[in-house]
């Protein structure tokens, strides 16, 4: 079982790359971001209260994300976590270190996915999802098939997120360089950071992440 953090501003691959270690190796991926998009369309009051605030770019409170995972981590995993988009802030690192000793889990590794601003913007206003089920698109690198069916289940639903747009993304890379980026220092001196090129392909980013997990 490995428990591992995909650490890197929006944009970076992060999602891809979870998506690919659930299908390859049945790990479980815990993305705060697409739960909170799931409480905002069940229409929960945490949902509506979340909205406007992801829609500008900034990052909700440290005490709702922290439930949330605590929640998940509770219903366990065979093939270990992807914390995808967790921690952002140091109170919710810390967190999250008391829940793994409390579960008695480990953390194997915190992958930094380096990729510059120039490729964020581009990577993120051409990103859409399927909407059967959540396959990463993008209008240049990794286009809709050309019969608009999704490669992976069919679906015809193409989706957009309402922070994709260069304006919430400023807002979404400050946060990051503000609350998240003092996590690298935070877990380099804990010895589990490790730091791969993220502007590499998808097929040579999944390379170095097994790399890293062993094989
Ligand atoms: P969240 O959903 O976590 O978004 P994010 O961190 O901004 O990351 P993204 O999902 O935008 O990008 P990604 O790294 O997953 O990239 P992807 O693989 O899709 O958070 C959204 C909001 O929720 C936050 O702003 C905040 O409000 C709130 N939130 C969430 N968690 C929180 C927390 N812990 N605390 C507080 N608030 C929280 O790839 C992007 C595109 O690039 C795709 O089109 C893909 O096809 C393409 N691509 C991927 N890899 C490559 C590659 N190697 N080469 C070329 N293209 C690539």
């Amino acid at each position: 079982m490995t428990n591992i953090i995909l650490l890197g501003p929006p944009g970076a691959g992060k999602g891809t790359q979870a998506r690919h270690l659930v299908e390859t190796r049945g790990m479980t991926q815990l993305s705060t971001g697409d739960m909170l998009r799931d409480a905002q369309s069940s229409g929960t009051e945490m949902g509506k209260k979340v909205a406007a605030i992801m829609a500008e770019g900034k990052l909700v409170t440290d005490q709702i994300v922290i439930g949330l995972i605590r929640e998940k981590l509770l219903v366990g995993s065979e093939g270990g976590f992807i914390f995808d988009g967790f921690p952002r802030t140091l109170p919710q690192a810390d967190a999250l270190q008391k829940l793994l000793l409390e579960m008695e889990l480990k953390l194997d590794a915190v992958v930094e996915m380096q990729v510059d601003d120039e490729a964020l913007v581009a990577r993120v206003t051409g990103r859409s999802t399927c909407g059967g089920c959540g396959e990463v698109y993008h209008d240049v690198t990794k286009p809709w098939p050309a019969d608009g069916a999704c490669s992976n289940c069919g679906s015809t639903e193409v989706k957009r997120r309402a922070d994709d747009n260069e304006e919430s993304l400023k807002t979404r890379l400050m946060e990051y360089y503000k609350k998240t980026s003092p996590l690298i220092g935070y877990y380099y001196a804990k010895g589990t950071l490790q730091r791969i090129d993220g502007l590499a392909s998808i097929d040579d980013v999944q390379k170095s992440i097994a790399w890293i997990l062993g094989k």
